[in-house]
């Protein structure tokens, strides 16, 4: 929406991916005060959402939603009052359906100011309007509802399409809300990392500031995958100008994966303010090349690995579409190192891995000399 919200892609936490309905007031506390205390605040995260299941299963007196009382004791505007206290944002969901996808609560389809109004009146910021139980009622009409629903409240209230890619949202959703799903439900697998990214990729042109495409919530530090599995999952989704939720519960994350989601420098990939989404430049062999325009006229390249096998993989700054010059700077995004090439950038890749260059054509001759341990940048 050009509404000036979500200008960069939404940064926070959600919990379905890490406990789906077994959620609690003390969840959405403690990941408040590990976001302040762990320096995920200090890193740009900012939303902390509430997904399924966080309501009452009927409706009040007055037809409004209220808290489940077991899991949320204080109520919704509590918790957004204790968030809103660290510097933080609240988000919230429901379905434009009869009921959420859980089923344990009712769905927003007919009651759409009436929850916004809930929402607006208790400090929401965020809303995911998710696609279960919807009557087979069309799409566009029942999302164009709630956006206009929010948009009376006068509070701004970021609004994430949870449509599945069912009905193309990538064609309208830039006009209704600020991201869309493009896909169904990640899981903390490495296949279903790959078949999000091969549907959410070719999407690129989509994408722009307030108007994101959403491969879905991040799965680092779930424990399915391994480190160079979600190294892989975090760069790709931060090439993508994808929003960045983090889905584990950082109670119990481990330092590992605490330090993939802290990346400042892949983080600034995604949150660059020309929110270019990165595009496929070259894929052969389940060896991929992805590139991203980035403001201030640097390029990020991806060389991302899908085989189970080490391979090298290499582009150039003249494919990147970078000015001819002497010598460029490529720098490692997750080894933090400048190296000098003078036009070959190239990695031997790990199984599943991916290798993210910052690649500039100032200081170049500042740099490290060419070939380094480990990178294999070399000239041409
Ligand atoms: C389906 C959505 O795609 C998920 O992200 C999650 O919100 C669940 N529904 C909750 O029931």
């Amino acid at each position: 929406l050009p509404d000036g919200l979500a200008l960069t892609p939404p940064m926070g936490f959600n919990n379905w991916n890490a406990t789906g309905c077994a959620i609690d007031e003390k969840l959405i506390k403690d990941t408040a005060d590990i976001f302040v205390s762990r320096g995920l605040k200090d890193a740009g995260y900012e939303y902390v959402n509430i997904d399924d299941c966080w309501a009452a299963p009927q409706r009040d007196a007055s037809g409004r939603l209220t808290h489940h009382p077991e899991r949320f004791p204080s109520g919704i505007k509590a918790i957004a009052d204790y968030v809103h206290s660290k510097g933080l944002k609240l988000g919230i969901y429901t379905s434009a359906g009869t009921q959420t996808c859980a089923k344990t609560m009712p769905g927003g389809l007919d009651h759409e100011q009436i929850d916004a109004q809930t929402f607006a009146d208790w400090g929401v910021d965020y809303l995911k309007y998710d696609n279960c139980n919807n009557e087979n009622r069309p799409a566009l009409e029942r999302y164009t509802k709630m956006r206009d629903a929010l948009k009376k409240t006068g509070r701004p209230i970021v609004f994430s399409i949870c449509e599945w890619g069912q009905n193309k949202p990538w064609e309208w959703g830039a006009d209704i809300g600020h991201l869309w799903r493009t896909t169904g439900d990640i899981n903390d697998t490495w296949p279903k990392v790959v078949e999000l990214l091969k549907k959410n990729a070719p999407l690129a042109p989509y994408a722009k500031p307030g108007a994101w495409n959403d491969p879905d919530m991040l799965e680092v530090g779930n424990g399915g995958m391994t480190d160079t599995e979600y190294k892989s999952h975090f760069s790709l989704w931060a090439m993508m100008a994808a929003p960045l939720l983090i889905g584990a519960d950082l109670r119990k994350i481990s330092p590992a994966s605490l330090d993939i989601l802290r990346n400042k420098e892949v983080i600034a990939l995604d949150q660059d303010r020309l929110g270019v989404q990165a595009r496929v430049l070259s894929q052969a062999d389940g060896k991929w090349v992805f590139v991203k325009p980035l403001a201030n006229g640097d390029k990020a390249v991806a060389l991302f690995n899908e085989n189970a096998t080490a391979t090298t993989i290499g582009t150039s700054a003249a494919a990147l579409g970078l000015p001819r010059r002497p010598g460029y700077v490529a720098r490692d995004l997750w080894q933090h190192k400048d190296f000098q090439t003078a036009g070959e950038l190239s990695a031997v890749v790990p199984p599943h891995g991916t290798v993210v260059y910052r690649v500039s054509t100032a200081k170049w001759w500042q740099a490290e000399p060419l070939v380094s341990a480990g990178l294999q940048l070399t000239t041409s």
